[in-house]
């Protein structure tokens, strides 16, 4: 079982407010350099099948299929109201999208041929690395994205962050910071073969320490940081606008054949 997510998904109730602009234009950033990880379908008689895991409202689906149309697309998250949202989008209206969770997915062993993850796989259990290697053929790929645990980086917001985390670690759910680290995740990809991956930064901008407050929260970021539904009130941060630096690690790896 994962440490996070009980019955009753954080996203459910974050689904409303998941897709303004601002999220949208994050994720699909995000998405954008996961495609650069993706490989070509390449021709066959049947298009190969794809699986974007934890699509959420289908932001990364909606920009992986129809970047790579060569595959047969579909997705699953754990939270029925996102899957709610993604099912309303007319991209993706003619895709199979189902309620389920990474560490019980209801595909039979070796039926996919390539699975993408975007910015989820710290909600994950253990059980779903090995739900994942099970439900890919031989020869199969696994690309995600996935924000890195590490060095901080010295930006205001992220210090206001830090700080607020630092204050608050007793409070803060146990299990939660959100985040691999570069060892970590290659240790989940033991095993596997060709394995790369990357380390990118994207840097956010926020008005004030209210609306990055704000803005995280609708994202779940502050769930995931925290294990809290919000920032601490007493947060404090400089006045005027704030830059956050996100660091996210990309990989793909190949289930040997
Ligand atoms: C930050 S959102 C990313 C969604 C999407 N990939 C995107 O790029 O917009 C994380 C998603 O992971 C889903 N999630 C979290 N834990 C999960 C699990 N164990 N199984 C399936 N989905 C999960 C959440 O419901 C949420 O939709």
């Amino acid at each position: 079982m994962d440490r996070k997510l009980t019955p009753g998904s954080p996203y459910d109730e974050l689904a409303q407010a998941y897709d303004s602009p601002v999220n949208q234009a994050f994720y699909g950033a995000i998405a954008d350099c996961l495609g650069a990880w993706v490989p070509e379908a390449g021709s066959h008689p049947e298009r190969p099948r794809a699986l974007d895991l934890a699509c959420g409202t289908g932001t990364s689906l909606e920009a992986l299929s129809a970047r790579f149309p060569g595959y047969a697309w579909e997705g699953v998250d754990a939270s029925a109201r996102m899957i709610e949202r993604a099912r309303a989008r007319p991209a993706l209206e003619s895709l199979a999208l189902q309620v389920a969770r990474a560490e019980a997915l209801p595909h039979p062993d070796q039926s996919l041929e390539l699975i993408s993850s975007s910015f989820a796989l710290h909600w994950f259990g253990p059980a779903a690395w090995s739900e994942v290697w099970r439900v890919l053929k031989p020869g199969g790929w696994f690309v995600g994205s996935v924000p890195l645990r590490g060095r901080r980086p010295a930006h205001p917001g992220n210090e206001a962050l830090f700080r607020a985390l630092l204050a608050r670690r007793r409070q803060a759910r146990s299990g939660a910071g959100a985040g691999l680290s570069e060892g970590q995740l290659r240790e989940r990809l033991e095993g596997w073969s060709e394995v790369s991956f990357q380390a990118l930064e994207l840097e956010e901008s926020f008005p004030g320490l209210a609306e990055m407050n704000r803005i995280l929260t609708t994202r779940g970021s502050v769930q995931a940081i925290f294990g809290l539904p919000a920032l601490p009130p007493e947060t404090r941060a400089p006045e005027g606008e704030l830059t956050f630096v996100w660091k996210i690690g990309f990989f793909r790896a190949q289930k040997p054949s």
